[in-house]
């Protein structure tokens, strides 16, 4: 390919896969699936590597992140980052609009939007090219977030259509609701503390040093003002349905995110709307923002030294709960962490009825000065769990007694501990306390750790009962008349363990690492230092610095690593599971005229081929280190197709949203028959 072409080609592929980013993103109207998407991704990256020259600061390529601020630099705002003035009543909003009529000659009209409940933001875009994105910061200068914000999908690089050579846009950056559950999820896994919500989750992750870890948290952005010399219209409205048209995420009336009206009656409606409704959107809004509509008007009015005069925040009332705290009991997690929760009298919140409610830690409870028996009130947020917000003092019993936090554990009566600069205690009996050895367990056997087919929580309960596991090597030991003298196990289901335990000596080095329960190593940090260090030993002696000097890898982590390692029981526990056949180290299995590209993938072949018999094909498939497997479940990783595949199976693939490639995707992905592969992480 000539430089010509080459740059011809990179300018030709980085349309198209802005256009599907866009289909999908922002009109939720995909035209192709993901993964021809990822190929024609790949191809632009090995196009872009081989003609850097031709590379650009906002290819789709950027959308991945890699990109490291280690400091964010301070930007002046060209025109200030204002605030909003809030109302909360009825009566606040109608002295606004009559305010704003007698201030005004013309009739003015507004708009009334949601107030998305994330983290403001700044876009400068030069000739159609996102330039610079600036936090609010002070309202007078803010942070350069570029490298960040670029991996936002659903914010354009370049823009399509006729807009202005130069302009800045403004929106909110928040987390919905499901990528917040996610990241908690976890955070779970790597025992780590919960993230309280998805609007301060937005607002670190924007601020994170690594945009390649930014791109996979699944950051959204509406956007909410036009700020430039030549903008397309002189109406608010008007001019966001015309950066509607360049490819950015703007309410519009259809979803009635927005609406304009000439009438406080309208204005009320709107939120009168949007006040029931809010629960069923996927993301936070905290309010509805009225605005004038007209520019003309708009200047006319101009702003305070805070806020415009032209606009307000109404801020919709969070639905409180008022019940009785009945009790407060202490949880132990699987690292040892100890939560409070209070039991509360059931009550009605938001459609749901609260019993529980989460106390954070001592600090929380010192603060608000719960007592048993007080009367509580309880809010939910974008918390999963609700929290109490206040108590209600004027129902307090006479006898009351501030809450004394407890001193040792309540499962093993160890005394607690709390490390300089953490808010929650911990019990530090790693070895000794039920529900951190049988937490330690559930994560060991779990689907993404060691994944043993035939043994589950429950199980693990009864095991832990009946003296027969102490530790995760014990599991090893297992034997099948110990397992068929318990309650309510058959022989099957005894043999079933038995082999689910066997099978996974298989699993590979990285999980059995993530399965190790080791505090902030989760699945991502496990990959990573299984491939940087390739065995347990090399991990075990690695210093401080050696481990913070792998990708990703910070101090938090090294520490806790180190920590780990060097419990003797720890060093034990890893004998042990060595000596039971468990994978500590990484294999590197290049199959003869093979590759590993399809390890860990469970493919199912079906239909007729035009290069391969049925066995040849499935062949391949092992030679490449996928496994073959009958039927379509939600485990199948693909389903290989040649012609006159049965269309039972197809719509088995459908259903659970597997992918089917056809026998050209497949040749192309294994690198043609007999040649160099293409490296794709189709599945990750
Ligand atoms: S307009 C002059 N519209 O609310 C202020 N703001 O204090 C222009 N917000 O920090 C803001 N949704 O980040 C506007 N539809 C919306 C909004 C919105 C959320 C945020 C904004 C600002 C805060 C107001």
């Amino acid at each position: 390919m000539t430089p010509e072409e080459a740059k011809q080609q990179i300018a030709l592929l980085s349309k198209e896969l802005e256009e599907h980013n866009h289909r999908y993103y922002i009109l939720s109207e995909p035209t192709i699936s993901d993964y021809d998407f990822d190929l024609l991704l790949k191809d632009l990256q090995k196009l872009e590597e081989q003609f850097p020259e031709f590379a650009n600061e906002n290819s789709p390529t950027k959308r991945v992140g890699g990109a490291v601020t280690k400091e964010f630099v301070t930007v002046k705002h060209k025109f200030p980052m204002l605030s909003l003035s809030n109302s909360y009543s009825k009566e606040e909003l109608i002295d606004f609009e009559t305010r704003l009529r007698k201030l005004t000659t013309t009739e003015p009209e507004f708009t009334c939007e949601l107030k998305y409940d994330g983290v403001a933001l700044g876009i400068t875009y030069k000739n159609g090219e996102l330039v610079q994105a600036v936090t609010r910061g002070d309202g007078v200068q803010g942070d350069d977030i570029t490298a960040n914000v670029r991996t936002i999908r659903s914010i354009p690089l370049k823009l399509k259509g006729s807009y202005p050579d130069e302009f800045e846009i403004r929106g909110e950056v928040f987390l919905p609701h499901k990528a917040f559950e996610k990241i908690n999820e976890e955070k779970k896994e790597a025992g780590e503390q919960l993230a309280a919500n998805p609007r301060n989750t937005a607002s670190g992750t924007l601020k994170m040093q690594d945009s390649s870890v930014v791109a996979k948290r699944g950051l959204d952005c509406y956007l909410y003002s036009l700020l430039g010399d030549n903008l397309p219209h002189d109406t608010h409205f008007d001019n966001l349905k015309a950066a509607g048209d360049w490819g950015f995420k703007v309410p519009n009336a259809e979803n009635k995110f927005i609406t304009k009206t000439k009438t406080i009656d309208g204005i009320l409606e709107f939120i009168a709307y949007w006040d029931k409704e809010r629960v069923n959107l996927p993301f936070d809004v905290d309010g509805v923002v009225i605005k004038v509509n007209q520019f003309s008007i708009q200047k006319q009015l101009g702003t305070t030294a805070k806020s415009p005069r032209w606009a307000i925040a109404y801020k919709f009332q969070t639905e409180q709960a008022h019940t009785k705290l009945l009790s407060v009991v202490y949880q132990v997690g699987r690292t040892g962490a100890i939560t409070p929760v209070a039991n509360l009298e059931p009550v009605l919140l938001l459609g749901t009825t609260v019993k529980r409610a989460s106390l954070h830690n001592a600090d929380i409870i010192e603060k608000l000065d719960v007592r048993e028996g007080d009367y509580v009130y309880v809010e939910k947020g974008g918390e999963i769990i609700p929290k109490i917000v206040g108590v209600d003092l004027s129902q307090r019993s006479l006898d009351s007694q501030p809450l004394k936090y407890i001193v040792n554990c309540p499962e093993c009566n160890t005394e607690l501990i709390r490390r300089e600069g953490e808010a929650q205690h911990y019990c530090p009996n790693e070895d000794g306390c039920p529900p951190q050895i049988k937490g330690k367990m559930y994560h060991f056997i779990s689907r993404k750790a060691m994944n043993i087919d035939g043994l589950g929580e429950e199980t693990i309960d009864l095991l832990y009962k009946e003296n027969l596991v102490h530790t995760i090597s014990d599991i090893y030991n297992l034997q099948f008349d110990q397992l068929i003298r318990l309650e309510r196990m058959a022989e099957k289901s005894a043999n079933n363990l038995l082999a689910g335990v066997e099978a996974s000596k298989q699993i590979s080095f990285e999980r059995v690492l993530f399965a190790m329960a080791i505090r902030h190593v989760g699945e991502t940090v496990a990959k990573k230092l299984a491939a940087h260090f390739k065995n347990i030993d090399a991990l075990i002696q690695a210093s401080a610095e050696e481990l913070t000097a792998v990708d990703e890898i910070g101090e938090k982590i090294a520490v806790s690593v180190r920590e780990h390692f060097s419990n003797p029981r720890n060093l034990r526990e890893i004998d042990k599971l060595k000596a039971a056949g468990l994978q500590f180290e990484v294999v590197e299995v290049v199959r003869e005229g093979g590759t590993n590209i399809l390890e860990g993938k469970s493919v199912v072949v079906s239909g007729v081929f035009k290069n391969f018999s049925r066995d040849s094909i499935k062949l391949e498939v092992e030679k490449h280190g996928g496994k073959n497997v009958g039927s379509i479940s939600a485990k199948t990783s693909f389903v290989l197709a040649g012609e006159n595949m049965g269309p039972e199976k197809l719509k088995k693939a459908e259903k659970l949203g597997i992918p089917v490639l056809s026998e050209e995707d497949f040749v192309k992905m294994i690198g043609g028959v007999g040649s160099e592969p293409k490296q794709m992480d189709l599945f990750s």
